[in-house]
């Protein structure tokens, strides 16, 4: 078992995918890079990394993915016609992206998973826990989930997944976890995983959502990890490993999380995040939210 540790400073956000559910919007530009209401779906996820006081991001890219650079990295041309406009609010917005954070890049050249992929960051964290964000899941910021996971792992060592109860019908879409309440609320102790299992074999109906605290040893475990479930090296197959073997880096802890998260992953879903948000934007709520009861009661 790991003693407890530094606070963690890095996070890593795998954002190689090809995003083929959105085709053809994702044809030449990153799924990642898709806007919720009006900021790109990836500037959400380093928000939030920030806000737990994570302000070294490392994404891992791929192909076609030049855009998600150039979002957080300054716009001179832009930001010199805006300041000629005098328009100080959009520059300010303009500027918000590339003032977020320290941003790292590296590439995955084949695209091997999602474990895969989180092994790419391994010359980047070095020997420290660190947190993980896939982009399809967003957390509201109200809610905060990475600072307790964050702080769960610094209490408990070992690695903190994030976990939501979720409808049975659904778990073939998720990893799913077998785990043991521990004194804390909400927190539960993993004992076994299972990414993505058939309908009807789930352990339970706790979910892995995208959030995850990991203790470095997950690097070893995950160069002996075969491919699993789509023939991808899977990041749920070695935290099962971790799991169920305390000489891995272990123990596996899970927060339950009860709060707002959208995703954005699935196109239904995606419609649903950015209504939602944008209805409760200042701004754009109040119009929006008459149209939509329009709109809804004169289908009837
Ligand atoms: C990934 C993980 C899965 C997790 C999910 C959460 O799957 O492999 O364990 O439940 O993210 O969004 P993906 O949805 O990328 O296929």
């Amino acid at each position: 078992m790991s003693v407890p540790s530094r606070p963690i400073t890095k996070a890593v956000i795998p954002a190689a995918g090809l995003g083929t559910r959105f085709l053809p919007a994702t044809k030449a530009t990153p799924k990642e890079m898709l806007p919720v209401v009006d900021k790109p779906a990836i500037q959400y996820v380093v928000e939030e990394a920030v806000s737990a006081g994570l302000h070294d991001v490392l994404m891992v890219t791929g192909r076609n993915k030049r855009a998600l650079e150039d979002h957080f990295d300054r716009n001179h041309e832009l930001e010199q016609v805006l300041r000629a406009k005098g328009d100080h609010d959009r520059l300010a917005r303009v500027r918000e992206s590339s003032d977020l954070a320290t941003m790292h890049y590296v590439r995955q050249g084949d695209p091997l998973g999602l474990g895969h992929a989180v092994l790419c960051a391994a010359g980047h964290v070095g020997d420290e826990p660190f947190a993980v964000l896939l982009g399809d899941d967003l957390v509201d910021p109200r809610d905060p989930l990475l600072a307790r996971m964050a702080r769960l792992q610094a209490e408990r060592g070992g690695s903190v997944i994030a976990l939501m109860e979720i409808d049975p019908a659904q778990t073939h879409l998720y990893g799913c976890a077998a785990a043991v309440p521990t004194t804390d609320d909400d927190t539960v102790r993993i004992l076994d995983l299972v990414e993505k299992p058939e309908p009807g074999s789930a352990p339970s109906n706790l979910a892995v959502i995208g959030r995850y605290v990991l203790d470095p040893a997950v690097f070893e475990v995950l160069k002996k990890t075969e491919p699993g479930r789509g023939g991808e090296i899977q990041l749920t197959d070695a935290l099962q490993r971790m799991a169920t073997d305390p000489s891995l880096g272990g123990p596996v802890h899970g927060i339950v999380f009860r709060g707002r998260r959208y995703d954005t992953g699935d196109r239904a879903a995606y419609l649903q995040a950015v209504i939602r948000l944008a209805c409760e934007r200042e701004d754009l709520g109040p119009g929006l939210r008459r149209w939509l009861h329009d709109f809804v009661a004169a289908d009837r």
